[in-house]
């Protein structure tokens, strides 16, 4: 599946699985049957409904919803509770332990840091002899505000991007080096954290570890979640402001949206809808035969919600491969319910003000290879261009 640009491009792979039925059986690559919903109405449904669980455990046999395999995101499971696999009272305290920290107020104060970072890689992309608006600009600029939001030492930071990308990345999670990858990945989150308990700083990672002290989480729990925060929030925000950046440059007329912080903001709602950084939500499992229409997911079936396809579900989003900023419709990209993505307000910050400064200083910028041919990478949970060559042209200042 990987880099198959059939299984990109969400218009014909999932449209023609929403138009054969919004809620259907689909045998993934590696052989997992899965429900898989496509319909808009449906993905609504499902996001909501408690019977739908993330918590593995919950099945009354962990084999009904596996077939005794494991699945990339079961990297988490494997080293404790987080958000994503949980449910429930241990959710709502998890959640409750991070939702202040990642609050709409609490983002709005990183925008000076990220307009700075923005204007200083932007000089690194005006000086690379071939700007690559990925490695350049996109990615270095969400590990930086990840990284600065949860504080991790400097002097650790490289080794922790470089194990968490061969990590999510790795296409058999069973393989021996993604074992060893894995346990050197979760020894450096101890030192991380021993690095917080001694010198405390005013980030989201001694949040943690003070609501560890006082009891509310439990120390795997603070691995868990500080690495699922790490590893969660990078790729999606690069796919949105480098997938969002090919939209804009389709369809110049946007351009002049990126001038005002409003409208920055309406545009980058609706190019969430339209790229879906997380083409489908995390597993769920039913605990009980749920009834979508006249479909009956059994109890133990798998769950895949498709918010890529949801999104361009033409029910609630009529032309839905045009970039559109004025619909009214709610978009699914971040979720629904009470998984609903709490980095939310962070990342369409960082994307909005990213694509900003990027038009805004090189408003003609294009493409410099044929769309085609851009090299693109992704497992089921997550697809983002490889890289994105691109002709910066003048400089706003300079034309
Ligand atoms: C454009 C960027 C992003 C997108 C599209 C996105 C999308 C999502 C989606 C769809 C979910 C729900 C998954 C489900 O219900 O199965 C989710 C959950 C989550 N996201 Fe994001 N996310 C983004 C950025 C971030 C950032 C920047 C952070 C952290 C700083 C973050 C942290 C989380 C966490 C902790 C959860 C789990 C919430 C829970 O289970 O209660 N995300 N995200």
């Amino acid at each position: 599946m990987t880099g198959d640009p059939a299984f990109w491009d969400a218009t014909t792979s999932f449209r023609r699985l929403r138009e054969r039925a919004p809620v259907q059986q689909a045998v993934l690559p590696g052989g997992l049957v899965a429900w898989l919903i496509t319909g808009a109405s449906q993905a609504r449904q499902a996001l909501a409904d408690p019977r739908l669980a993330l918590d593995m455990r919950r099945l009354p046999d962990p084999r009904m919803g596996f077939g005794g395999r494991r699945y990339p995101d079961d990297i988490f499971s494997a080293e404790g509770r987080h958000l994503l696999n949980s449910d429930g009272a241990e959710h709502h305290r998890l959640r409750t332990v991070l939702a202040p920290l990642l609050s709409r107020t609490a983002a709005q104060r990183w925008k000076p840091y990220i307009t700075r970072t923005c204007a200083e890689l932007l000089d690194r992309l005006d000086a690379a002899e071939r700007p690559d608006l990925v490695a350049d600009y996109a990615r270095p600029l969400a590990i930086r505000v990840t990284t600065a939001l949860l504080g991790i030492p400097e002097e650790l930071q490289h080794r922790l991007t470089g194990l968490t990308r061969s990590m999510i990345s790795a296409p058999d999670p069973d393989a021996p080096a993604v074992h060893r990858d894995r346990t050197a990945l979760f020894g450096l989150w101890s030192r991380i954290i021993g690095h917080k308990r001694r010198s405390p700083a005013d980030d989201l990672l001694t949040h943690l570890v003070l609501a560890h002290r006082q009891g509310r989480l439990s120390a795997q729990e603070l691995v868990s979640v500080a690495w699922g925060l790490y590893s969660g929030g990078i790729t999606p925000t690069t796919t949105l402001i480098v997938s969002g950046a090919v939209e804009i440059m389709r369809a110049p007329g946007l351009r002049e949206m990126l001038r005002d912080d409003s409208d920055a903001d309406r545009l980058t709602g609706e190019l969430l809808r339209i790229t879906s950084p997380f083409p489908v939500a995390t597993w769920r499992f039913a605990l009980q035969d749920i009834a979508f229409g006249d479909t009956v997911i059994p109890r133990g079936g798998v769950v895949l919600v498709a918010l890529a396809a949801a999104n361009r579900d033409p029910e609630l989003f009529p032309d839905p491969g045009t970039v559109c900023p004025d619909r009214r419709a709610g978009q699914l990209a971040f979720g629904l319910g009470p998984h609903y993505c709490p980095g939310a307000p962070l990342a369409r910050l960082q994307a909005s003000l990213a694509l900003s400064a990027l038009i805004n200083r090189f408003p003609a910028l294009r493409l410099a290879t044929a769309e085609a041919a851009l090299p693109r990478q992704g497992v089921l949970v997550e697809r983002c261009y490889e890289r994105l060559p691109v002709r910066t042209g003048a400089t706003r200042a300079e034309a």
